[in-house]
């Protein structure tokens, strides 16, 4: 096991991905964090990483950090979404490189994968169709993460690789409907019609026909995933396998319809749902196939009930401290 005082930088840790993994390693009893906020490091800033890496030569790098959002966000600031996540990579790999990180784990996610690639979607599927356009220049960020830490390893050998989460979902997940993804999205309009905070709204509207599958994987869960990656994967078992990354994901997806109708459950609100059908669905299904990561011996243990009802007494209390 990766022993406790390494010195772990967790890019990203105010996030809903880098509090979980920080949760995760602190409740394993590591204890040697280096941690910067965005107000203190911007990452998108060459200098100040590279002065950062310069000072502090953390051994462990976890990128968690990136411009992160829903359908709509990437679709309005493109050029933001491709242009910070190119640069607090790069910044972030090739800083990790020239200080001598002994291993980093660079996250992406699923949207990388061809729009119309077939389902479950393979680690191989990577680069062989065309992506989906809302989310395009993620994705191209995204890939170039990827491809960065491949071509480090194969130049340099240094021990950097990726893995590819389904969606996620958990504490610390953003709420703001202008930039959510749909699961927070959706427990903060049910929550918000079942309390009528929000004037003259008793009843919720979905966007898109509530057809599409998506796979949705708690946080904590992704947290342990990666501890358990850590320990058990260098690059150089992932790159001569073949593959650039690894899927990490719970293998079954549900429809946005049956997503609401739980989350309507659970939140226990009771009156009208409507589908905006003028709303985009994006595509139609995204599934990762997770064969890879069981063999390797690990397996999500929340299931999606579990999931949402934490997550719902997650914002519940956020919601109390206001
Ligand atoms: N959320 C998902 O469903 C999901 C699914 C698959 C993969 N992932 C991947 O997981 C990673 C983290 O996602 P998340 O959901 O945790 O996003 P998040 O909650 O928005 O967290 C992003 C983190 O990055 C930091 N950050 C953003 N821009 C920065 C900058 N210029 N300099 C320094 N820090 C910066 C943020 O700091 P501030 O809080 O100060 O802005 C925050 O700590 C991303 O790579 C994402 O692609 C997420």
């Amino acid at each position: 096991m990766i022993e406790l005082d390494k010195k772990i930088y967790i890019a990203g840790h105010t996030g809903m991905v880098g509090s979980a993994i920080l949760r995760k390693f602190k409740w394993l009893g590591y204890n040697n964090f280096v941690t910067r906020s965005r107000s203190e490091l911007d990452l998108v800033n060459q200098n100040d990483t590279d002065n950062f890496f310069k000072i502090e030569k953390p051994e462990i790098v976890i990128v968690a950090a990136a411009k992160v959002g829903g359908i709509l966000a990437n679709n309005t600031y493109r050029a933001e979404f491709i242009y910070d996540n190119l640069m607090i990579e790069a910044n972030i790999i090739n800083a990790a490189y020239k200080n001598g990180a002994e291993k980093l784990i660079f996250l992406g996610s699923s949207c990388i994968y061809p729009k119309l690639a077939p389902q479950p979607l393979k680690e191989e599927y990577l680069l062989t169709n065309t992506l989906e356009h809302t989310n395009e220049p993620y994705a191209i960020a995204k890939i170039a993460g990827i491809k960065l830490c491949e071509s480090y390893f194969h130049q340099y050998g240094s021990n950097f690789y990726s893995v590819m989460p389904t969606n996620l979902y958990g504490p610390n997940d953003n709420f703001d409907l202008a930039a959510s993804h749909v699961l927070p999205a959706l427990i903060r309009k049910f929550h918000e019609a079942k309390n009528k905070t929000v004037e003259g709204k008793n009843r919720v509207e979905i966007w898109g026909s509530g057809k599409p599958m998506r796979e949705f994987l708690f946080v904590d869960d992704l947290a342990d995933a990666i501890f358990f990656l850590m320990n058990k994967i260098n690059a150089k078992d992932m790159y001569e396998s073949g593959i650039t990354h690894l899927n990490i994901g719970c293998g079954e997806d549900i429809s946005i319809s049956d997503l609401a109708d739980k989350i309507k459950k659970i939140v226990g609100y009771e009156e009208e749902v409507v589908y905006d059908h003028t709303k985009p669905d994006g595509a139609p299904k995204k599934l990762l196939d997770v064969t890879r990561i069981h063999q390797l011996g690990w397996k999500h243990t929340t299931n999606l009930d579990d999931g949402i009802k934490k997550t719902y007494e997650w914002f519940l209390e956020q919601e109390r401290k206001k």
